[in-house]
């Protein structure tokens, strides 16, 4: 039997999945790590960590699955991330993450620099304050003795990948994520390297996501106990990896993942450009395809908000029933009507990317009444993630991406509650698969292709992944959500210069 391992470098956590060729698992292990705020809008992590729990997740797994049965491996991780390494391969600083808002006069030179017309040509994206191209120049402008020491700007999981092989290397997927990456063409962009003055040698090589990128060295096998010489394929960012988890290998099926982050994925057969740019457009993890996705920042995370903040005593009473508090604020929220009797709820936490890319925006409660209680806040909560989700819909209707089957994962969608809310909104049935590990399993599947084990990540993808079940629509709830719908797109527009003032204050 051929084994195959994804490794996923998450913002709270590190996971090891290993499957066997039919897509059942194997063993699995989980390892978390702080998230590092030094400063408001800054958010870091230390490289370090990711690698010392990829390292004992790996040697839990190993005791299960021995690791000459493994035929190969895949990386997947947080996207956007910047990891700085010096001449002697040493990390330079906390890497800055993907949810970090430093670097908007950053994104504004860039945008000056290269110019908005050659930028989405180069790119098919604008530049974006969690991208990783205004994070090195924001090291260049703030810590130029940090800069003038780097000689090589790594992703997350390619830091894994060369703390694991020894290679410099990166996959398309999540190069995307850059503002580096010429799209279209699916590498580097001699362009923007030029204009930003950021040498290439500074750069890891760009490979395909099924391609093999480099086999575990002797180090990488002494720290983890995998055997060496084991291939390791390029991967994908987590977004893309996750699609390929999800089965998103076609056009027609859109996936809507609420994890901290919210975000609705289609497959597209070419580089397909939002004309407002208000979508990502990446390349995707199957070979010379893209997928056009909408990211907001703060979906499971505004939940989580609600749960560690109102939401005390529920972990309290949760903890006594021996049950997942979510599941309990989900009962809590089932007993509101839809709409929550006109009280709405704004899911920008953490600013927000897609539609509004604004790293001032913030969360709000409307409409709040002497008759709402905690149950129609938590369904609020819930409700204004299904509105944002929404919203990124909405676009893809307008660019005319075909939406023939929309898949619900992540875990926002374990809840029955969520789930319904969420397909009343969206006035779309929601389908789920039979697999829920996420971006490590479509990264397993990715080295199951690199390995020769599957022809290709569609043929992968059918032998692992089944629809079963569906979420039918509660057609009255769907024409309340519509009338609630059009209140929630007015509110960001109308909010908008108060939040950018709160944001002056805020400093
Ligand atoms: C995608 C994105 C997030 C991160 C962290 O563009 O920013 O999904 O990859 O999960």
């Amino acid at each position: 039997m051929a084994y195959l391992l994804g490794i996923d470098i998450g913002t709270s956590g590190t996971k090891v999945l290993c499957i066997d060729e039919k897509g059942t698992v194997q063993a699995s292990a989980s390892a978390e790590y702080p998230l590092l705020t030094p400063r408001p809008l800054w958010a870091e992590q230390n490289a370090q960590d990711w690698w010392d729990a990829t390292c004992s997740c790996v040697r839990r797994v190993l005791q299960s699955v021995p690791a000459e049965e493994i035929s190969g491996i895949g990386l997947s991780g947080q996207m956007h991330g910047l990891v700085m390494l010096d001449e002697d391969h040493e990390v330079i600083r906390p890497a800055i993450l993907w949810c970090d808002q430093r670097t908007q006069a950053q994104c504004d030179y860039i945008t000056q620099t290269v110019g908005q017309s050659t930028l989405v040509a180069e790119t098919a994206n604008p530049v974006l304050t969690g991208f990783t191209a205004p994070k090195i120049i924001w090291v260049r402008d703030n810590e130029p003795q940090n800069y003038e020491r780097a000689r090589m700007h790594l992703l997350p999981k390619d830091f894994i990948r060369f703390k694991l092989t020894g290679e410099f290397a990166t996959e398309v997927s999540d190069a995307s994520g850059t503002s580096l990456l010429n799209v279209p063409q699916r590498k580097w962009s001699d362009k923007v390297l030029s204009a930003l003055q950021i040498p290439l040698e500074h750069l890891p090589r760009v490979y395909e996501s099924v391609e093999v990128s480099g086999v575990i060295s002797a180090a990488g096998a002494a720290a983890t106990g995998l055997k060496e010489g084991t291939p390791v394929v390029g991967g994908g960012g987590d977004q893309a990896a996750g699609a390929i988890g999800n089965g998103i290998v076609q056009s027609g099926i859109i996936s809507v993942t609420t994890g901290t982050s919210g975000v609705v994925f289609a497959f597209a057969d070419t580089p397909t450009v939002d004309p407002d740019l208000r979508m990502h457009t990446f390349c995707h993890a199957v070979p010379n395809k893209w997928h056009v996705m909408g990211v907001m920042l703060s979906a499971g995370g505004s939940l989580r908000w609600f749960r560690d903040t109102l939401g005390r005593p529920e972990m309290r009473v949760a903890e006594l029933m021996q049950i997942d508090p979510y599941e309990l604020i989900a009962r809590e929220a089932a007993t509101a009507a839809a709409g929550s009797e006109g009280l709405m709820f704004l899911p920008y936490l953490t600013g927000e990317r897609t539609p509004h890319p604004d790293p001032h925006a913030r969360g709000a409660f409307v409409g709040l009444t002497v008759r709402h209680s905690k149950a129609h806040m938590a369904r609020a909560v819930m409700e204004g993630v299904s509105f944002g989700l929404r919203d990124s819909l909405e676009i893809l209707k307008s660019m005319n991406v075909s939406i023939g089957n929309v898949r619900a994962s992540g875990g926002g969608a374990r809840s029955e509650v969520w789930r319904q809310i969420q397909a009343d909104v969206f006035d779309f049935p929601l389908s789920t698969i039979n697999v829920d590990e996420g971006p490590a399993l479509g990264v397993a599947l990715l080295a199951g292709v690199g390995a020769g084990i599957y022809s290709s990540v569609e043929e992968a993808c059918s032998s692992v992944i089944k629809v079963v079940s569906s979420t039918s629509v509660n057609k009255e709830n769907a024409a309340t959500y519509e009338n609630y719908y059009n209140i929630y797109r007015a509110l960001y527009p109308t909010l908008k210069e108060q939040f950018a003032a709160l944001s002056a204050l805020d400093v």
